[in-house]
């Protein structure tokens, strides 16, 4: 029987500009040059940002968690050689006594680190629905399926979530009032306008992991009774944009967007709008102002968005970060 082993290497932004797309080429070449392996089969996967740009791009072997560093694409023979043997000693972790380490965890960056979010970003690829349904993807939505709106927002209320935007306003309590009011259509919003100079979280999570967004978008959707959601992403990311396009895509394809959410009565559909461009355009009522395509200055703050958001209906905007942590919480209680 022929096993898989996989070699991650982060194509993150900050990667992608120290030259991983090169140094995955180059490692895809080295495969190929070497011939097929009746027992091993190498794949080459491209995750999203591991956290650690600055030591980019990272290289990691699984199942064996050989971790490298500022990898060039010159060590390609190198690491493909290390696969059935010791591993590059040069390319690993080295800590203050100069002392050289093979896992990932060995390095206090990641060696402290509990991840929700970002559970799957950096081992999974992120344009493939069934490497994140692998991981466990879309069990939330499916067990959400099987409840209530009230038990689902109930479930988010338990769990404490608050906004990840800034304002840390519980999200349970705000999906309640949306669901409260008997005004049609609602929308559910996703903020990835992520204005912060030198903030990167939002960026990664839709870079790395687009459909625990799509997931939390849907979840939330069906506990506030939207069938329509906008992610409003800001303009410089392209590659999170065309990572949340393609997998909107597949989740259309696979029956998880549409009329009939994994075979249900429910529905949802869901698109993208690109940021208006400046910083106040993140503010929760500038953003719905731009996506009506009028000037992005925020609203009054007497009219709550839950009640008159978006065309003036009842609104759910929730941050990047506040939505990919729902799957977890739906999945796990
Ligand atoms: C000037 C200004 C800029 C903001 N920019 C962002 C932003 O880029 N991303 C974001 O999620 N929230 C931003 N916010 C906060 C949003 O208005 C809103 O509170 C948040 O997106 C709600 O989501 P949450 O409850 O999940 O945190 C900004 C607020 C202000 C006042
Ligand atoms: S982009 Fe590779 S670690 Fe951040």
């Amino acid at each position: 029987m022929t096993r898989t082993e996989r070699i991650l290497i982060c194509c993150g932004t900050g990667c992608i500009a120290n030259g991983a797309y090169e140094v995955a080429r180059a490692l895809e070449e080295q495969i190929a040059a070497q011939g097929a392996n009746a027992q091993v089969e190498l794949k080459v996967c491209r995750t999203g940002c591991s956290g650690e740009c600055e030591q980019g791009p990272l290289v990691r072997l699984m199942p064996r968690d050989t971790m490298y560093y500022k990898v060039k694409p010159a060590d390609a023979p190198a690491i493909i050689a290390s696969l059935e043997g010791d591993p590059v000693t040069r390319l690993l972790y080295r800590d203050k006594q100069g002392v050289r380490h093979e896992h990932q965890a060995d390095n206090p960056f990641y060696g402290f680190q509990h991840k929700v979010v970002l559970k799957d970003v950096g081992i999974i690829d992120p344009l493939s629905l069934e490497e994140y349904k692998a991981a466990g993807g879309y069990e939330g939505l499916a067990r959400a399926l099987t409840m209530t709106p009230d038990e689902i927002i109930d479930e988010v209320e338990r769990s404490g979530l608050r906004g990840k935007g800034g304002a840390g306003f519980p999200a349970g309590r705000k999906w309640r009032s949306a669901a409260s009011y008997d005004v049609w259509p609602k929308y559910i919003v996703c903020n990835g306008d992520e204005g912060d100079p030198g903030a990167f979280m939002d960026g990664s999570t839709m870079e790395g992991s687009p459909h625990a967004v799509i997931e939390g978008m849907i979840i939330g959707a069906l506990a506030i009774g939207a069938e329509t959601g906008v992610l409003y992403i800001r303009d410089e990311y392209a590659l999170a944009r065309e990572h949340i396009q393609r997998a909107i895509d597949d989740a259309y394809d696979a029956g998880i967007l549409g009329e009939h959410i994994m075979g249900s009565d429910h529905k949802l559909n869901l698109s993208i709008v690109r940021g208006g461009g400046a910083f106040v355009c993140g503010e929760s009522t500038a953003l719905m102002n731009s996506i009506e395509g009028k000037v992005g200055e925020p609203r009054p703050k007497y009219i709550r968005s839950v009640q008159s958001g978006l065309f003036e209906k009842p609104t759910v905007l929730n941050n990047v970060e506040t939505l990919a942590s729902v799957p977890t919480i739906l999945a796990h209680g």
